[in-house]
């Protein structure tokens, strides 16, 4: 007995920034924006928000599952734009889908965040303590970004995706994942500095800040080594898999992971183009995308790579049901 991913669903923001609507506030082109990243425009939440977002994805999951909200025994959410700390997106989705059952928290694992969530799901319910879980991936960066900063501002995305996970004979056949803390410092955001009575109150900078070659380097490393392991664990060929989802950061990224690995490019399906980086979220769309397209079918061996501040990365290989 494994688990399998049983339904999937996305949200998106209604309002799309093309690279031309950001020349027209910090100094770039759609040139350069889509011949670095292949990124050309963006959603950018305005009425939305991580939690309606979330809710609206989990709920197309729940739909496309099939599944009551009463059978879901755990909901995570991966972020690392929640709206507030307390309660945490997960119980505010609890309560919109009346998901009464579900243990609910979140997790950030930047943008490993949905394939750490898929695991921990895969892991609770391998050890019999649920029977159905909700993880999604759910962002709106548009908030921690610097608007005046266009090395980062151009790169990133708003969005959210969902998974239902359950227990099948058939599904998930082997993950990978980990954490170097010590790289930390190529990609951040944000600070929570001290702040009482009996401290100096310090300067604070939300923003998202990235040494973006040192983060390319790690990520043409990383992607291919996940895929690797993920198949020599189980003694597969990597010419066997038949779709490779990739964290939707750079084109250039998935390009040189797909040279690196010897597949050829249709092997990895791409929407960054229409929406950017959407961190924990990216995953999580473009397997809902690929998925309600009929792209890929039962059967179909398939892999789920990210990689992520912290630095973080994460890889899941498994036959879609
Ligand atoms: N428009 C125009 N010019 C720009 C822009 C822009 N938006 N941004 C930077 N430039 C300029 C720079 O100022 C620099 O100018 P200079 O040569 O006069 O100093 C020049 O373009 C080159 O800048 P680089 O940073 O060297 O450009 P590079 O080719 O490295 O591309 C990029 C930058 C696209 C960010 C690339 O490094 C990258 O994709 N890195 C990985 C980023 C990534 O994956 N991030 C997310 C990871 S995890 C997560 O999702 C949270």
């Amino acid at each position: 007995m494994t688990s399998a991913i049983l339904g999937t669903g996305s949200a998106l923001p209604e309002k799309i920034v093309t690279n031309d609507d950001l020349a027209k506030i910090v100094e770039t082109s759609d040139a350069w924006i889509s011949e670095r990243t292949g990124i050309r425009s963006r959603r950018i939440a305005v009425g939305e928000t991580t939690t309606t977002l979330s809710i609206d994805a989990g709920r197309r999951a729940l739909e496309d599952a099939g599944i009551s909200p009463e059978d879901i025994g755990l909901i995570l959410v991966a972020t690392l734009t929640p709206d507030g700390s307390m309660p945490n997106t997960a119980c505010k989705v609890q309560a919109a889908l009346g998901a009464v059952n579900a243990m609910c928290y979140e997790l950030n694992a930047a943008c490993s965040g949905f394939m750490y969530g898929v695991q921990t799901a895969h892991a609770f319910i391998c050890s019999g303590i649920i029977k159905y879980a909700l993880v999604i991936g759910a962002e709106t960066l548009s908030k921690i970004l610097d608007w005046t900063d266009r090395g980062t501002c151009v790169l990133f995305g708003d969005g959210a995706g969902a998974a239902i996970i359950g227990a099948s004979k058939k599904g998930i056949i082997s993950v990978e994942g980990g954490a170097d803390g010590s790289k930390g410092a190529f990609l951040t955001t944000g600070n929570a500095p001290l702040c009482n009575p009996y401290t100096k109150h310090e300067a604070t900078n939300p923003y998202v800040e990235m040494d973006g070659q040192e983060v390319f380097k790690f990520a043409v490393r990383k992607i291919p080594s996940i895929v690797q392991a993920l198949t020599e664990k189980v003694d597969i060929e990597i010419n066997q898999l038949d779709c490779i989802l990739l964290h939707q950061a750079n084109q250039r990224i998935i390009q040189t992971a797909a040279k690196r690995l010897k597949l050829p490019e249709e092997l990895f399906p791409m929407n960054l183009d229409q929406y950017g980086n959407t961190s924990a979220a990216s995953v999580a769309i473009l397997l809902d995308e690929v998925h309600r397209s009929g792209k890929i079918k039962s059967g179909d061996l398939i892999a789920l790579a990210g990689f992520g501040g912290g630095l973080t990365w994460a890889g899941i290989l498994m036959y879609w049901i």
